[in-house]
């Protein structure tokens, strides 16, 4: 059988578990939020028109901040459109989608629900086709406690208490050509500055997220982060990654390595941005918001026939509606390993997205929701990864890839909370057809026990959950796990994630 052995050292530490690493992201795209959150007539649905088994979900997925209201809808979006009374809210084309957005659901609405689901708002402003101004007035709407036109505007549309949003991104994907208002670097690094100082005058609290590449495949990539940062260095304190990805061409080998380009990317962009530090003898660092990732199988959606013509703007209609296979979980579960690994440096990260619109929850109209496979990994690493993230060091066989060269068999990440005194490691194995008999060295660790070893895997990596089967796939136990001295070893399936939780 083939081995593999992980080392965790108790002393060293990467980096604290981040709870903001655990977000995820709600745009105004397809079902997400109409017939995903939001749907009055539902059975489940409460005094506010939310689905309650929707909340239930989302609750049990464990989601820290969510990013709201855009991706590219944002980019067209007046946000003094979604408040106020609901029957005066305009219908608005949404160009980004071709869609029509109804406004039924805005600012109020969606900090309710967040309030419902416990967790935070991160807003971001359009910088596509708006600029520094319509960002002040958001800002004063939301966050001003009274006495001012917006402030007491926000009052008067029913409520009294500042939002109190401290996470805001300026704007989405300027790099993107089809982004509405697309800019060159140096065009979208002046506005974002500008627009940052403008922000930080009227509340120094907020925490800005400037747009880094839309993927590590941009032609611009690299370029964009080093031009957009010298714009913005000393007036922001994230700038963003986003990454998407699927198997082509039946290429699974690649597919199941997707962390490695994650884990490139992440260094190639603190590489940048710590070369612009260099560069302005700056003593500050910035952080990574990793606001866009998740499988997506973007291929798909770019052959399908688009929605089109200029009488033809529907409201909520499928869109992106992946439905996700085990093989596509073990990826979901690696590339928490590696945003874990990066704990130091990514500080925040947005599961994109959440509910319907390439999402770990599924839900149908009048009918039930039901967890994908992508649920399990996100939800128990959410649950197990606390305290810090712990220096480790993998022996591991390699495999050959066509997109990525020679990559780890197995990828692997630990995290040590001291004040339960638990730990947890996460662990993928990559091989198609190969159990590896796994160790997971403690030495350090005063007497271990095993609290609990789950993994996800299945005979057929290709099995999901559907509408029509919503349990094909979960979490079984791992009943190899067992602790021998200061050792765990456990036994992992091929294409399989496993998390094991000690104290
Ligand atoms: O998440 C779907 C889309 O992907 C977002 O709207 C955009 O930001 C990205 O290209």
């Amino acid at each position: 059988m083939i081995t593999a052995r992980l080392t965790v050292s108790p002393h060293f530490v990467v980096g604290p578990v981040n709870r903001r690493l655990f977000g995820s992201f709600v745009e105004h795209l397809g079902r997400c939020v109409y017939d995903g959150i939001y749907e009055p007539g539902h059975p489940s649905a409460d005094d506010d028109g939310f689905r309650r088994d929707v909340i239930e979900l989302v609750t049990e997925l464990g989601v820290s901040t969510v990013r709201y209201p855009g991706g590219n809808f944002v980019s067209g979006f007046r946000w003094e459109d979604s408040v106020g009374p609901r029957d005066e809210r305009p219908r608005r084309l949404d160009l980004a989608w071709h869609s029509t957005e109804t406004n039924e659901v805005g600012l109020h609405e969606f900090a309710a629900w967040l309030e419902k689901v416990g967790s935070e708002l991160m807003l971001a402003v359009n910088l596509g086709t708006r600029g520094v101004l319509e960002a002040l007035d958001l800002l004063e709407y939301a966050n001003v406690r009274s006495g001012t036109a917006l402030s007491e505007r926000r009052a008067f549309n029913g409520r009294a208490e500042p939002f109190g949003i401290s996470m805001w991104c300026l704007g989405n994907e300027m790099d993107g050509p089809w982004q509405l208002g697309h800019r060159s670097a140096t065009d979208y690094g002046k506005i974002a500055s500008q627009t940052a100082k403008a922000m930080r005058q009227l509340d120094p609290s907020v925490e800005l997220v400037v747009c880094g590449s839309s993927s590590a495949h941009m032609p611009t990539f690299g370029d964009w982060e080093r031009e957009v940062l010298s714009h913005t260095y000393d007036d922001v304190d994230y700038i963003s990654c986003h990454a998407y990805y699927q198997e082509k061409n039946g290429d699974l080998g690649s597919f199941l390595a997707s962390a490695v380009d994650m884990d490139r990317f992440i260094e190639s962009v603190i590489a940048t941005a710590d070369h612009v530090k260099a560069a302005k003898r700056s003593d500050k660092t910035i952080s990574i918001s990793f606001d866009e990732w998740n499988v997506w199988y973007l291929d798909r959606f770019q052959n399908e026939e688009k929605i089109a013509g200029i009488d033809n703007w529907p409201v909520a209609p499928r869109l992106l509606e992946d439905s996700y296979s085990v093989a596509d979980a073990v990826v979901v579960g690696n590339l928490l390993i590696s945003l874990l690994k990066h704990a130091d440096r990514v500080t925040s990260a947005s599961l994109a997205q959440l509910v319907n619109v390439i999402a770990p929850i599924m839900t149908e109209p009048g009918g039930p929701a039901w967890r994908q496979t992508t649920f399990f990994p996100f939800a128990l690493t959410s649950q197990l990864a606390a305290g810090e993230v712990l220096a480790t060091k993998l022996q591991s066989p390699y495999y050959d890839t066509e997109l990525y060269g020679s990559v780890p068999l197995v990828d692997a990440v630990a995290t040590h909370d001291s004040s339960t005194a638990t730990s947890a490691v996460f662990l993928v194995n990559r091989s198609q057809d190969a159990e590896v008999a796994m160790t997971v060295d403690l030495t350090g660790f005063d007497g271990t026990i095993l609290l609990d070893a789950q993994t996800l895997s299945d005979p057929d990596p290709s099995a999901r959950n559907t509408l029509d089967n919503p349990e094909r796939v979960g979490l079984s136990p791992n009943k190899t796990a067992m602790v021998r001295d200061s050792s765990v070893t456990v036994t992992l399936p091929p294409v399989s994630w496993t998390v094991l939780s000690l104290g």
